[in-house]
C-alpha cells in the first residue's frame, strides 16, 4: 500500500497519541444499532492497529443513545482489551459510574459543554447542573484510580447559540478541569472552526494555566476543517488528537454534526511530516474497508477512498 513520502515538518511534536473516538462518537450516530460482536471485532482491530487510546462505549442511558445500550455487553466482550487507562468509556452520571466500574474500566470521560442550549439538548441540564451532576462522578472516579478526561462541547460554534465567545468557553472548562480532571478535550461538535480560533482559545486556556500537554482537539469535518485545525492545535504544542476511523461519528443531539477527522487522514498527515503515531495505516484503511461492509456504505474518508481504489 502507498504510503506518503517522509518530510520531517518543523515546529512538530515529534509523537502524537490518536485518541480513537470511532467506536463511540462514530456508532452513537449510525441510524442502525450496530451488532454488539460488530463492535467488539471493531475495537479488537483498532487495538490490533496499534492506537493506543481507544474509546470504547457510553454508560448514558438507552433511551437517550440505543445505539451504545450494549456498553457493558461490549466491554464483556471485549476482555482484557476493553480494559485499562486507553480505553475510556463516556460517563455523564453516577449511574453511569457505578454501571462503568461494574464493568471493570480504567478510564471514563464526562462530557460538558459550553453553551446552555447544547446543555440542556444533550444532558438535559443547564451547564451550572451539569458540572453539580459530574462533581460526583469525577470525585468517585479519581478516588477508583481511573483517568478522567474531560470533554467540552461547541468550543468553536453552536448551531442554536452561533459564535460562543473565547471567554465562555474559558470559564465551562476551568470548572471542569477543577473537578480534577487529567485531561480536556475541546470539541468542535459541529466542525466550524478555523485555525485562528483555534490559536486564539489555545493561547486563552495557556493563559488560565491548562498549557497544551493537558489538551486534546476533537474536529468534527463538518465544514472541511479538521486537519487544518489539528495542525494548527500541534504548531502550539498539543499532542493528542481525537480521530474516529473512517471518519465516522457526529451527535444526535447537535444539528449538523458529521463525521470526526478521519483517523487514516490524521496518520497519512502526520507520517508524512515525521511525526510518530505507532499506528499501522494498512491495517486502519482495511479496517474502515470492513466496517464500511458492515454499515453498507462507502468511509468518507479520503485516504481510505484513495488507498482502497489504489489497492482494488
Ligand atoms: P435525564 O433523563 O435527565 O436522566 O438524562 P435522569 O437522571 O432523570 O434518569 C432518567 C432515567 O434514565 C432513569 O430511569 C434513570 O435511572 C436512567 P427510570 O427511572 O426512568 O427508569 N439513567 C440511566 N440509565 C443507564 N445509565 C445511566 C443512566 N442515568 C440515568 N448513566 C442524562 C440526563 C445526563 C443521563 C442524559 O441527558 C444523557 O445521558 N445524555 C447523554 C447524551 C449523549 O450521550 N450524547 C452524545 C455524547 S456527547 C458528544 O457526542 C460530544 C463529544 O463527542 C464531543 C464533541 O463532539 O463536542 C463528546
Ligand atoms: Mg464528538
Amino acid at each position: 500500500m502507498r504510503a506518503p513520502q517522509l518530510e520531517p515538518a518543523a515546529g512538530l511534536p515529534s509523537r502524537v497519541t490518536i485518541y480513537e473516538v470511532g467506536a463511540r462518537d462514530g456508532l452513537q450516530n449510525e441510524k442502525t444499532v450496530v451488532p454488539t460482536a460488530t463492535k467488539v471485532e471493531f475495537i479488537h482491530r483498532l487495538v490490533r492497529a496499534g492506537l493506543p487510546v481507544v474509546e470504547t462505549t457510553s454508560f448514558v442511558p438507552p433511551s437517550w443513545i440505543p445505539q451504545l445500550a450494549d456498553a457493558s455487553e461490549v466491554l464483556a466482550g471485549l476482555g482484557p482489551d476493553g480494559l485499562g487507562p486507553g480505553r475510556p468509556v463516556l460517563v455523564p452520571n453516577e449511574k453511569g459510574l457505578d454501571r462503568a466500574l461494574e464493568a471493570g474500566v480504567g478510564a471514563i470521560a464526562i462530557f460538558g459543554s459550553a453553551t446552555e442550549t447544547f446543555a440542556r439538548r444533550n444532558l438535559n441540564r443547564s451547564v451550572a447542573e451539569s458540572v453539580e451532576m459530574f462533581t460526583p462522578v469525577v470525585a468517585r472516579a479519581r478516588g477508583a484510580g481511573l483517568w478522567v478526561r474531560a470533554y467540552v462541547s461547541m468550543c468553536f460554534g453552536d448551531p442554536w447559540e452561533g459564535d460562543v465567545p473565547v471567554d465562555q468557553v474559558v470559564d465551562v472548562a476551568l470548572r471542569l478541569m477543577d473537578l480534577g480532571c487529567d485531561q480536556l478535550s475541546l470539541g468542535d461538535t459541529i466542525g466550524v472552526a478555523t485555525t485562528g480560533q483555534v490559536h486564539r482559545l489555545l493561547e486563552a486556556l495557556d493563559d488560565k494555566g491548562i498549557g497544551p500537554d493537558r489538551i486534546g482537539v476533537h474536529f468534527h469535518d463538518t465544514y472541511g476543517q479538521a486537519l487544518a485545525n489539528t495542525m494548527a492545535a500541534l504548531a502550539d504544542g498539543v499532542a493528542v488528537v481525537d480521530a474516529s476511523t473512517g471518519g465516522l461519528g457526529g451527535c444526535p443531539y447537535a444539528k449538523s454534526a458529521t463525521g470526526n477527522l478521519a483517523t487514516e487522514d490524521l496518520v497519512w498527515a502526520l507520517h508524512g511530516a515525521g511525526v510518530e503515531t505507532g499506528v499501522d495505516l494498512e491495517a486502519l484503511v482495511a479496517t474502515s474497508v470492513w466496517m464500511a461492509q458492515q454499515l453498507g456504505r462507502p468511509s468518507p474518508s479520503r485516504v481510505v477512498t484513495a488507498l482502497a481504489d489504489a489497492d482494488a
